[in-house]
């Protein structure tokens, strides 16, 4: 695929409060005159949108999960992610395929051999540009949890599981240090947002470079 805009990814544990952030990057690229798609995962089509609710809600197979995943993540680059940086935007995901590395793999302990056969298949030559992994000691994340909305399935699961999940993503990031960038999200708002803009601003360079 050529590929003319930039692809983006946040990630993280539940309660790594990673939201809170992303509507703040979208629109500073957007104030400087680039156009960005917001999307998700699961989500991100109609189709995407429809099967969150059944992953977010109905207890399954563990492989039927990591299919499902994939399955939405086919549908979100077909409609949605390809269009745009084909068409030179910045699409900006909240979750792509190293959350099913971290979940699926880190936290379920699928091998993580059939999580690479899947994501040769639905995206041999696609990879986020800058991966923002937000990071934070599990009690913190819990702490956030506990103090917000109704839980979905994956939000109730326990300490394992999201200390297999956060491994998982800091040995990704690790081994692919080049898009990786880990933020320490357990710090105040503010000064999160000074790394972003750092961030912003190297990415920005880039772009004037290209
Ligand atoms: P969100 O609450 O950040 O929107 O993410 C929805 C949940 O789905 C979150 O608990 C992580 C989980 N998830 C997976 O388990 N595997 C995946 O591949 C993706 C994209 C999300």
């Amino acid at each position: 695929m050529q590929k003319a805009g930039k692809f983006i990814t946040f990630e993280g544990i539940d309660g790594a409060g990673k939201s809170t952030h992303i509507a703040y990057v979208a629109q500073a690229l957007q104030q400087r005159g680039i156009t960005v798609i917001s999307s998700r995962e699961p989500g991100g089509t109609p189709l995407g949108e429809s099967l969150r609710q059944i992953l977010l809600q109905e207890k399954m197979h563990l492989e039927t999960e990591a299919l499902l995943m994939f399955a939405v993540r086919r549908e979100h680059i077909a409609q949605v992610i390809e269009p745009a940086l084909q068409r030179g935007d910045w699409v900006i995901s909240d979750r792509f395929s190293d959350a099913s590395f971290a979940y699926q793999g880190g936290g379920r302990k699928l091998p993580l051999a059939k999580l690479e056969a899947l994501e040769q298949w639905v995206h041999p030559h696609l990879q986020p540009d800058l991966t923002l992994l937000f990071d934070v000691p599990l009690a913190v994340a819990r702490e956030r949890l506990d103090a917000t909305r109704t839980l979905d399935k994956f939000e109730q699961e326990q300490t394992d599981f999201f200390a297999g999940t956060r491994a998982e993503y800091l040995r990704r990031a690790a081994q692919f240090p080049q898009r990786f960038r880990i933020i320490d999200s357990s710090r105040a708002i503010p000064e999160i947002r000074k790394d972003l803009d750092g961030l912003i601003a190297e990415l920005l360079v880039g772009e004037q470079d290209e």
